[in-house]
């Protein structure tokens, strides 16, 4: 038994894509827990750049089949976007590669039109969502009112459905023709129909069968509902404990949690964040990093990596083991900080992730300023091999949270990854 739960212990793009591509070499299946196409994950193997929303990054391997669970809000014309993007780019996707849950909940037109509306009406305090009507779908999955993809199959029951949302509140009469997205939705769903399945039952037999399992989370530990920076987070839980819920498992079958930690920090969208650099060198890291969203475009926030959550995180998540990212990033820097403590306005040293968001939102970083290294690390392929300040760096990062790091990725390409565990 093998079941590995992949998690972002940040704002999420902790290079989550390309951690699990790694990872599917050797594994049977990737299964999606949580989210929607909200997510954007960027996968570089060989001359091809692949960017996924959806599908999980296992199905760039013909022996690892990937499982979208019932926790996945799905948007039908996105995936078969996805997987005709995909079979361009020379991938197989068929249903013996791709499974889709029955009873994950579908995202519609009117969800998206929400998700916008929400958004205009915050004024001063927007969220900064991806605008693919993620929180609406979930709003609806929570009130009982969704639409399942089991229910695309059944042209009456999806009409009976969809009149329940009360799409007249939201849009005006000329804006929608209700038949017409029954037509519209009803032949989405034939078309992903041979991947239908229970995915909970097949996972599970998976499982059985000792196969090895990836439960592969979206977004970020501090971008969850329930644990993130509320309310600037999506709506599902990222977090590890999820992937049960998500994929209809039992927490005895996880034997690892595995966190992805960008070696640096970055948030896209709005919200506080303790070590942003609002400065020069917080555009150089965008520069240098790539970090400009998948999904969106938009340009990342980025700033110091910030040890009081990678702690929260390894905590809420129950990390067992880190991979570090983007390296190579850091490369050719004076000195790198990274914070250890927040002080507070009433001058309290925190070391706890403050919960009232009012009083993370005014705490200050400190830092302790660690030596960094002028080589190009951006080659290396073996722990040894790197400069002594950046394994120094690693094993900081190790020694300070006390979790093993277990790989350290240098670069998008598969072999720009250092394998190694630091005690
Ligand atoms: P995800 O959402 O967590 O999967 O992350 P994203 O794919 O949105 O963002 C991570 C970006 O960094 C992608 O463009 C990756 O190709 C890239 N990336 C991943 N690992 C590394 C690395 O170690 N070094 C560099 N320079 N880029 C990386
Ligand atoms: P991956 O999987 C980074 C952010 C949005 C916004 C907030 C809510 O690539 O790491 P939503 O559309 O989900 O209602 O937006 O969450 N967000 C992400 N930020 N990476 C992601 O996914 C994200 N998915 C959502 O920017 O702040
Ligand atoms: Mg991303």
């Amino acid at each position: 038994m093998a079941v590995h739960v992949l998690v972002g212990t940040q704002w999420g793009d902790e290079g989550k894509g390309k951690i699990t591509d790694i990872l599917a070499e050797e594994s049977d299946y990737v299964v999606r827990y949580q989210g929607g196409n909200n997510a954007g994950h960027t996968v570089c193997v060989g001359e091809s750049t692949f960017k996924l929303h959806l599908i999980p990054s296992g199905i760039l391997y013909d022996s690892c089949c990937s499982v979208i669970a019932n926790g996945v809000v799905l948007d039908p014309a996105v995936i078969l976007q996805e997987m005709e993007t995909l079979r361009k780019q020379g991938i197989a996707v068929n249903p013996s590669k791709l499974k889709i849950s029955s009873i994950a909940n579908v995202i519609l037109p009117v969800h998206r039109k929400l998700d916008s509306n929400q958004e205009s009406k915050r004024h001063h305090e927007k969220i900064g969502t991806t605008g693919k009507g993620i929180g609406p779908a979930y709003m609806h999955k929570v009130a009982r009112t969704g639409i399942r993809v089991q229910d695309l199959l059944k042209k009456t029951v999806l009409k009976k459905k969809l009149l329940k949302q009360n799409w007249g509140e939201v849009f005006s009469e000329d804006e929608y023709d209700l038949d017409q997205v029954v037509d519209e939705y009803h032949a989405y769903g034939k078309e992903l129909e041979p991947y239908v399945v229970d995915s909970s039952l097949f996972v599970n037999d998976a499982i059985d069968e000792g196969k090895s399992v990836i439960m592969e989370g979206a977004q970020g530990t501090l971008l969850d509902v329930d644990h993130g920076t509320y309310p600037y987070v999506t709506s599902s839980n990222p977090v590890s404990g999820a992937a049960c819920v998500g994929a209809g498992i039992g927490p005895h079958k996880i034997e690892k949690v595995i966190g992805v930690t960008k070696a640096y920090l970055t948030r896209v969208g709005e919200g506080p964040f303790t070590t942003e650099l609002e400065d020069e060198f917080g555009e150089f890291l965008r520069d240098r990093g790539g970090e400009f969203g998948t999904t969106t475009g938009r340009p990342r926030r980025c700033g110091w990596l910030d040890l009081v959550v990678l702690k929260y995180a390894i905590r809420v998540n129950g990390i067992t083991e880190i991979c570090l990212t983007k390296l190579d990033v850091l490369d050719g820097l004076g000195d790198i900080k990274v914070c250890t403590h927040y002080k507070s306005e009433d001058g309290e040293l925190l070391d706890e992730f403050p919960l009232d968001l009012e009083v993370y939102s005014s705490c200050e970083p400190v830092y302790k300023t660690l030596p960094g290294w002028k080589e190009d690390i951006s080659q290396m392929t073996d722990f040894s091999e790197l400069p002594d300040t950046a394994k120094s760096y690693v094993e900081y990062i190790a020694a300070e949270t006390g979790v093993q790091i277990k790989m350290v990725s240098v670069g998008t390409r598969r072999r720009q990854t250092i394998h190694l565990i630091t005690r």
